[in-house]
């Protein structure tokens, strides 16, 4: 087989490596390919944007590095002004992050936080809404997860834990920034391939990817008649600094996807592109499966 020609050919494989949680992007021994799509024959292009989100504002959680970076980056070269936020850890990624959004004409507010607390919830939308003004896309993307092969090896406190950050800051952001939004406006809760197969050895992040994809049906069913659309996407395997800070050597190893390789976090980006812009106006409620070819529905 002939090498891959770049991160979005078929082949490539992510190096296996360790690193402390929350993991950065700066310690990745490949750094993604953060502005890049692909061509159709394997190798990749600059993003090509057309002003989809001009004159927007988006907060998004865990914006300092893996797909929260990507969509951060896509959101400000479609002409969108963007809010990060993120763990006080990861403030060397999070600027990266602005310079990425500066490089590309845009600007970004970094929030240091820990969405983890109610309270830092609310103060991380009055940031957000101090700094842009308003909210037009809130962009739930920050997660957590810790790989446990049984639930009887399960702490509850990482139980306890993976809710508080996974699904807890969706519903109190959701909440605080609803009543700044109007007709036009949208939430778009990332979820997990993981909700759809079941993957055991994530069990409580499993479980909270579950609860996103219920959230945001509920959510939309209360607010689409209003004009305000909620959607989820669930990726399959990424390449981010989540993986090497959570996940053991065989699973880093069977890190792919059938197409024949992990994605890249732009292409993850893109479906978030799709559905904040009104390429998506009539859907909602609904969950994007950029997977890489597993068939999931639903
Ligand atoms: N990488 C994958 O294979 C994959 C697959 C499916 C879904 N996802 C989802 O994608 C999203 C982004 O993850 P990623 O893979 O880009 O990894 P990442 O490590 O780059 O991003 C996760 C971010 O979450 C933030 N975060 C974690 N705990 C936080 C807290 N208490 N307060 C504030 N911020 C906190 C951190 O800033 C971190 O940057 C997550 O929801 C993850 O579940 C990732």
């Amino acid at each position: 087989m002939p090498e891959p020609k770049s991160q979005f050919d078929i082949g490539w494989k992510a190096p296996v490596s360790h690193q402390k949680p929350p993991g950065l992007e700066s310690d990745l021994p490949v750094e993604a390919a953060v502005d890049q799509v692909p061509t159709f024959d394997g190798g990749s292009q600059l993003y090509k944007a057309s002003g989809k989100l001009q004159g927007r504002k988006a907060l998004i959680t865990g914006g300092d590095s893996g797909i929260g970076r990507a969509i951060a980056v896509l959101y400000a070269m479609e002409g969108a002004e963007v809010a990060i936020a993120y763990l006080q850890e990861e403030e060397d990624d999070a600027q990266t992050t602005k310079k990425w959004v500066e490089k590309h004409g845009g600007t970004c507010h970094p929030i240091v936080t820990n969405l983890r607390y109610k309270e830092e919830c609310k103060k991380t939308a009055d940031k957000a809404l101090q700094a842009m003004g308003t909210i037009n896309i809130l962009v739930n993307n920050h997660a957590t997860q810790m790989m446990r092969e049984n639930i009887l090896e399960l702490p509850e406190d990482q139980w306890e834990l993976t809710f508080q950050t996974n699904i807890h800051p969706f519903f109190y952001l959701s909440k605080y920034v609803l009543p700044h939004m109007t007709k036009g406006d949208t939430i778009i809760n990332n979820a997990s391939i993981n909700a759809y197969i079941g993957r055991p050895d994530l069990l409580d992040y499993t479980s909270t990817k579950g609860a996103v994809i219920s959230f945001t049906r509920g959510l939309s069913n209360q607010f689409v008649g209003k004009g305000i659309r909620v959607n989820a996407v669930a990726p399959g395997p990424v390449w981010t600094p989540l993986i090497p800070s959570t996940m053991n050597d065989d699973a880093q190893e069977g890190f792919t996807a059938p197409i024949g390789r992990p994605g890249q976090p732009s292409e993850i980006a893109t479906c978030f592109v799709f559905l904040a812009s009104t390429d998506s106006s009539l859907i909602s409620g609904q969950t994007l499966h950029p997977n890489g070819g597993t068939i999931v529905n639903g």
